[in-house]
């Protein structure tokens, strides 16, 4: 690479040891955890001493999840909720503060894409609702009701 490419466009680098530190002692919320991006950020925050609330509807991925991390030092809690129903979300909300009182960081990793061309969709407006209910409704429903807590820890 050439120096003016390096300096223009520097390597991001993580640094594993300073987020270790970072997410010491917090407990943190994933939502989607179960597979894709939200599983692979629970293999990387299990190797702290942390504790993992996570959520999806597969509870049984979650579970085998929380199985395979059992020897890492974050302690794991697993619920099974469909986000898109606005009862489910608020057990869920009760589930976290019943294992938890403290809430430090909130992830929305639950989400879906609809992959179909839109001249096939027609009379699929049942699709974009789900879509909205999962990507849009649930975080801003969950960010809502852990904001007290999340405002009491400084967290994000
Ligand atoms: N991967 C990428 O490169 C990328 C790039 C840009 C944007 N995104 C978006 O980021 C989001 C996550 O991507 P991903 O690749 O990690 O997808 P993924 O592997 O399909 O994971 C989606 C996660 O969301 C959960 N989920 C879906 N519907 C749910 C519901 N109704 N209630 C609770 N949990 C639900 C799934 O678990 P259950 O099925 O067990 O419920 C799963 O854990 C998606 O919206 C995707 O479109 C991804």
């Amino acid at each position: 690479m050439r120096l003016i490419e390096r300096l223009l466009y520097p390597r991001l680098e993580l640094n594993d040891q300073k987020l270790y530190d970072e997410v010491t002692g917090k407990t943190i919320v994933i939502t989607g955890a179960s597979s894709g991006i939200g599983e692979q950020l629970v293999k990387v925050l299990a190797k702290s001493d942390c504790h993992l609330i996570l959520a999806a509807r597969r509870l049984e991925r979650l579970a085998s999840l929380q199985q395979s991390l059992h020897k890492e030092r974050a302690h794991i809690d697993v619920y099974g909720v469909d986000l898109r129903e606005e009862v489910s979300r608020e057990q869920f909300v009760d589930f976290a503060r019943n294992v938890s009182p403290q809430i430090d960081v909130l992830v929305h990793c639950a989400g879906h894409s609809i992959r179909r061309p839109v001249r096939e969709s027609t009379s699929r407006m049942h699709d974009f609702t789900r879509t909205m209910a999962i990507n849009y409704f649930a975080p801003v429903h969950l960010t809502l009701s852990f904001l007290p807590e999340l405002e009491e820890s400084g967290g994000t």
